[in-house]
């Protein structure tokens, strides 16, 4: 699944972050934790190296991924030279503030008081919890939280405790999704708009990634499949079971599809994370022109 979606306001995005990257000390990308290789935006992080930038990756939604991938995750993001990573969840983001500005200090500790103050841009691609978050350290309602991705337009302008300077910037996607599965994980997760991809094709995926990495949530939350059967006879067997039926016996396709997407989005099949550092191919997905 090859996913095509740049809208004209992403190309001006772009152009955006690249001027506020001149302009700042530390780059913080946010990413899903349930698929954090996936939700890097390959543009972000080629830019970010060109312009020799350090990076705190916050790993967002952790209450939703697999704690103990989150937790390996959390050390990979660290072992990259230049990069600080923290764990984000609903459960901890009132400490989030103050955090996110010392791992910044270590990030860039040259930058300091009111002087020098430390600049630090945040961005990610849409749907991770950049607005959620920026809510958050805002301690305000800045920007709208909804499920469509690519809501937040404008850029704005925080501070955080210590006097780091935080800029925001536009949600933000890349041209084009060359690896297939980064494209389905991004989609599973709701980072793509619904038009970009078949919920269907979306909904299988799911089903044989879950009976890959995680077949006791498929059991859990489903009863009784013999999971050695096809995907599209667990697709039928899941409908039957949740009474997404049509009349003559069919499979209500969408109406399934639809309900697999919104179990695994709300976090009740479990906390899931749908890929590992093992999973990284490279070169990044998508290669830019500088
Ligand atoms: P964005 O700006 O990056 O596009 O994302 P946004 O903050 O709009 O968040 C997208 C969805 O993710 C929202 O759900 C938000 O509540 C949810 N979310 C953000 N951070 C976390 C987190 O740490 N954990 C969990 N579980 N969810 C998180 P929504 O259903 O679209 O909106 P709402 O009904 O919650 O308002």
């Amino acid at each position: 699944m090859a996913i095509q979606w740049f809208p004209g306001h992403m190309h001006a995005a772009r152009k955006q972050v690249a001027e506020t990257m001149a302009k700042v000390d530390v780059v913080i990308e946010i990413v899903d934790a349930r698929l954090p290789w996936s939700s890097t935006n390959p543009m972000i992080e080629n830019l970010r190296k060109h312009r020799q930038r350090p990076a705190l990756k916050i790993l967002n939604k952790q209450d939703l991924a697999d704690p103990k991938l989150s937790r390996v995750w959390y050390d990979w993001f660290k072992s990259q030279s230049g990069v600080e990573a923290l764990l984000l969840g609903e459960d901890n983001k009132k400490a989030a503030a103050t955090r996110i500005s010392q791992l910044c200090s270590q990030l860039a500790p040259h930058r300091t008081g009111v002087e020098k103050p430390l600049r630090a841009m945040i961005l990610g691609i849409p749907n991770v919890g950049k607005s959620t978050l920026m809510n958050h350290l805002a301690k305000r309602r800045i920007a709208n939280v909804a499920d469509t991705p690519g809501v937040t337009k404008s850029q704005q302008r925080i501070e955080l405790p210590g006097g780091t300077i935080l800029y925001d910037t536009p949600g933000l996607m890349w041209p084009k999704v060359e690896i297939e599965e980064c494209g389905y994980r991004l989609a599973l997760a709701g980072s793509i708009g619904t038009n970009a991809y078949d919920q269907v094709d979306v909904a299988w995926f799911a089903i044989e990634t879950l009976c890959e990495r995680y077949p006791q949530a498929l059991l859990d939350r489903y009863g009784a499949l013999d999971l050695d059967k096809p995907v599209e006879e667990l697709f039928a067997a899941i409908a039957r079971r949740r009474g997404a039926m049509l009349s003559g016996g069919r499979v209500d396709e969408q109406k399934t599809a639809e309900l697999i997407l919104t179990d695994f989005r709300s976090g009740t099949l479990g906390r899931i994370t749908l890929e590992t550092p093992d999973d990284i191919r490279e070169p990044l997905p998508e290669e830019i022109e500088m």
